[in-house]
């Protein structure tokens, strides 16, 4: 088996390499090595020296067919089918507020060409296609609330409007109609879309093609949708990464974590090696549809930073609430994840074995905390209020 890995310098990417070379199989890797994520431009030392590098863009046919040979060169050497597994994307949620032109045409232009190159250079010769999704596109996640007359309803929360979040109420998600307080429940995969970011909004668009070109085509299809992944190799010098890499470089450069809103609202925190099992359970099915990418379990963003804080020995920094908010950020979202635990698939590492991983990641890196920049970026085009 040969799997073609786009992003496979990456975060989540590597992690997947790893699993698939432990498994015997051959991996083919393209990447761009982004300027952001990869400041040497320099392939990672982490990633595997077994698997087969290729630099380049995904929205590059000529890349794409020099993975493509690789992938065939491969098949000779009793490699079998190529799958392929479509990370590579720009994920600042943030960033993407003014650099639209840059996530539009890096996430949804380049994968439609890497689309057409695929069925240009490969057409029957691909068996099975898995893009990452992200839960970002659900916005407000799934809660349950009192009606009046005292019944139990469940449904999406909707949007905070701007009016609640500059009077700082930040639990305005009760849909019309519901009485007292909404409570999350886990958000499944039939909840609809509702994008709050570009960055949603691209990796919507990125679904949607997998599927069409998929059907179109007859090529098996699957979208991982991930919930918030971390851990080891997360770019602790990306300013524009995810919340837990943000928090580990603040701490390592003696600086209090710096949380929005009151810290209460909550992400579904999951590994990247449990991630990296997912993918390879929706790489060896032939199911079809998205899947949820979570444990289940919610963490509030505050615990988050005081798990962190204690982990590096700093509880002395304390946290730094900003009682500001940034925009598009929604209150709560997990996963319910069943449809991926019935392949068989289940989550193994709790949240304090896999942040004291990241954080072991994090001391043997050197830091360079550039969060405060990138807060400053935000706040100067008006996007934390
Ligand atoms: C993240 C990922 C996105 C992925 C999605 C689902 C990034 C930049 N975003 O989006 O690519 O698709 O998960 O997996 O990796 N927060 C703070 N202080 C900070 C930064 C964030 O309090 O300095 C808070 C935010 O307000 C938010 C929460 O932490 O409430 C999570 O933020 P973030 O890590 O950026 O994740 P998502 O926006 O959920």
């Amino acid at each position: 088996m040969t799997t073609l890995v786009t992003g496979g310098a990456g975060f989540i990417g590597s992690h997947v390499v790893d699993r698939l070379l432990a498994r015997g199989e051959r991996v083919v890797v393209l990447d761009s090595l982004d300027e952001q994520v990869h400041p040497d431009g320099e392939w990672p030392a982490y990633l595997d020296v077994r698997a087969t590098r290729v630099l380049g863009d995904v929205g590059d046919s000529h890349a794409v067919a020099s993975a493509l040979d690789e992938c065939r060169a491969h098949r000779e050497w009793g490699g079998g089918a190529i799958r392929v597994l479509h990370l590579a994307a720009k994920v600042g949620v943030g960033q993407s507020a003014y650099e639209i032109g840059e996530y539009v045409e890096q996430n949804v232009a380049a994968t439609a060409r890497f689309f057409a190159a695929l069925l240009d250079l490969a057409g029957g010769e691909i068996e099975r296609v898995v893009t990452a999704g992200s839960m970002s596109c659900y916005g407000e996640g799934r809660y349950e609330w009192t009606q009046p007359g005292g019944a139990t309803r469940s449904g999406k929360g909707v949007i905070r409007s701007e009016e609640a979040l500059a009077a700082r109420e930040w639990d305005d998600v009760l849909p019309p109609h519901g009485v007292g307080e909404a409570r999350p429940i886990p958000t499944g995969e039939g909840t609809p879309f509702v994008c709050t970011s570009i960055y949603a909004e691209t990796k919507r668009s990125q679904e949607e093609i997998t599927r069409i070109v998929g059907d179109q085509h007859g090529i098996s299809w699957a979208v991982a949708r991930f919930f918030n992944v971390y851990g080891s190799r997360q770019s602790v010098r990306n300013p524009y990464t995810g919340v837990a890499a943000i928090f580990s470089s603040q701490i390592r450069s003696g600086r209090a974590p710096t949380i929005y809103e009151d810290g209460e609202q909550s992400r579904d925190f999951i590994d990247v090696r449990d991630v990296a099992a997912a993918v390879c359970t929706l790489l060896d099915d032939r199911s079809t549809g998205a899947f949820n990418v979570g444990t289940g379990a919610r963490t509030s963003i505050r615990l988050l930073a005081e798990t962190l804080l204690d982990l590096y020995d700093a509880t002395d920094l304390g946290v730094a609430i900003r009682g500001t908010y940034r925009v598009g950020d929604v209150r709560h979202c997990f996963a319910n994840a069943d449809r991926l635990r019935a392949l068989g698939w289940a989550p193994t590492i709790s949240l304090d074995r896999g942040l004291a991983d990241l954080a072991a990641w994090a001391a043997r890196t050197e830091v360079e905390d550039r969060t405060a920049l990138a807060h400053d970026e935000l706040a100067r085009r008006g996007l934390i209020r």
